[in-house]
């Protein structure tokens, strides 16, 4: 199991002789299925080469905050907003004592400031360095403000001493940064959701459909998935891998996904992200629609509705917590409300198709969720699993309160 699975991580590498586990930790990090972009201090570089942690990573390394050439690539803010997690292994008494500051004077240092993704520390020094009470007391501010602290363990330093202020080994952060991902706001719920589009036959060769990519709904299934919930995703056809920990089943057309969603009841948490045909043709050609030179130029195809599957289960006597996706090219917000109401829903989460940068087969998004009150809450334009991760965070807690 690929614990972080497509997560981004910034791994900061400050100056300290642990700095030869970073190597190390790269790997880790890959091998759990994570996309790696390393940032080195100026001390960091004194312990281990650039061209190392490049070669393991497969991404150049980012050295300098005034680096015209690397900032025109991925520039400090671009870097912050990429993250999911900035890990900083080795963090030294002296990076500490600057991020306790707020000090903003190289790349890294700037990017910490900069970024809202969780962060990490894994301290690493000499014994009598970590217990001096300055570095004590920026460990315990650091930790109030929310960073974590992985580690440091004791044992035998590099300098001769023995005690508290060994960097934790590679695998045992790779572990610790997979357990920032994993919540508990879900657990003990199922939550079922509904991704992609539906195709619906005309004849055996050719079918009506749309452009979602399932992407969104993707999301949502893996962020439940570390919520803790047990999530079964209901998939139209996509080219998307399945996440970890999700059962998937895989279907065609809005019938099908409609009989797979009532096979998978009864749930906690229904969200329904597909973009489900509206209407399918009346009758399914048993052969291939030939062109007919009496009919002129013309092709008249009867359609017939299909059932609208969030409406249907959310009227059932154990109707699940019911989220619905309005995707709308005007009038966004109008429609959303109206949807809510009609359907019966909880929440409805409108999203602007109309705008290219987060619309279907986008890789951001962003957000307003609406609920039985029509109060509204907006996420702005993110990558699609921090959305994910954001609209799980809300609905979990409105989940808890309903
Ligand atoms: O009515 P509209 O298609 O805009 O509603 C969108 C919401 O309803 C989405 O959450 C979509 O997944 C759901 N839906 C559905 N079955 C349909 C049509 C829409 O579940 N037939």
């Amino acid at each position: 199991m690929q614990r972080l699975y497509r997560k981004r991580i910034v791994l900061g590498v400050g100056g300290g002789i642990a700095a030869y586990k970073s190597a190390e930790l790269v790997r880790r990090l890959r091998d759990q299925g994570a996309d790696v972009h390393v940032v080195m201090t100026r001390g960091g570089r004194e312990f281990i080469t650039p061209l190392t942690l490049q070669a393991l990573s497969g991404h150049p390394v980012h050295l300098d905050l005034l680096d015209p050439a690397a900032e025109a690539a991925m520039g400090h803010i671009e870097l912050a907003r990429w993250a999911d997690l900035v890990l900083i292994a080795p963090a030294t008494a002296d990076l500490m004592a600057r991020l306790a500051q707020g000090v903003a004077d190289d790349l890294l240092s700037t990017l910490v400031l900069a970024t809202d993704a969780p962060i990490a520390l894994a301290p690493a020094m000499n014994q009598a360095m970590w217990r001096d009470p300055a570095t004590q007391a920026n460990a315990q501010l650091l930790g109030e403000r929310g960073m974590r602290l992985f580690g440091p363990a004791a044992g035998s330093q590099a300098c001769g001493d023995v005690g508290l202020g060994r960097m934790l080994e590679a695998d045992e952060l790779a572990q610790c940064a997979a357990d920032c991902f994993q919540g508990q706001a879900l657990t003990g719920k199922h939550v079922l959701i509904t991704a992609g589009p539906t195709q619906e036959n005309i004849d055996p060769v050719r079918y009506i459909t749309n452009h979602s990519s399932g992407k969104m709904g993707f999301a949502l299934a893996e962020a439940a998935a570390e919520a803790g919930a047990k999530v079964t995703l209901i998939s139209g056809p996509v080219h998307l891998p399945t996440p970890d920990r999700v059962t998937r089943i895989d279907v065609v057309s809005a019938r099908d996904m409609l009989a797979a969603c009532e096979a998978a009841m009864p749930c906690d948490l229904l969200i329904a992200a597909a973009a489900v045909a509206d209407y399918r043709p009346e009758v399914v050609a048993q052969h291939k629609l030939k062109k007919d030179p009496s009919s002129g130029d013309g092709l008249l195809l009867q359609m017939v509705r299909n059932p609208d599957i969030l409406a249907t289960l959310a009227s059932r006597a154990d109707r699940p917590f019911s989220v619905g996706f309005a995707a709308e090219t005007e009038n966004l917000l109008g429609y959303a409300s109206r949807k809510l109401q009609d359907k019966n829903l909880d929440l409805i989460v409108a999203n602007d198709v109309a705008n290219p940068s987060i619309g279907f087969n986008s890789e951001e998004n962003a957000i307003t969720i609406i609920d039985r009150d029509l109060q509204q809450s907006s996420f702005a334009q993110t990558s699609k699993s921090k959305i994910a991760r954001q609209l799980v965070d809300f609905i979990a807690d409105r989940l808890h309160r309903a």
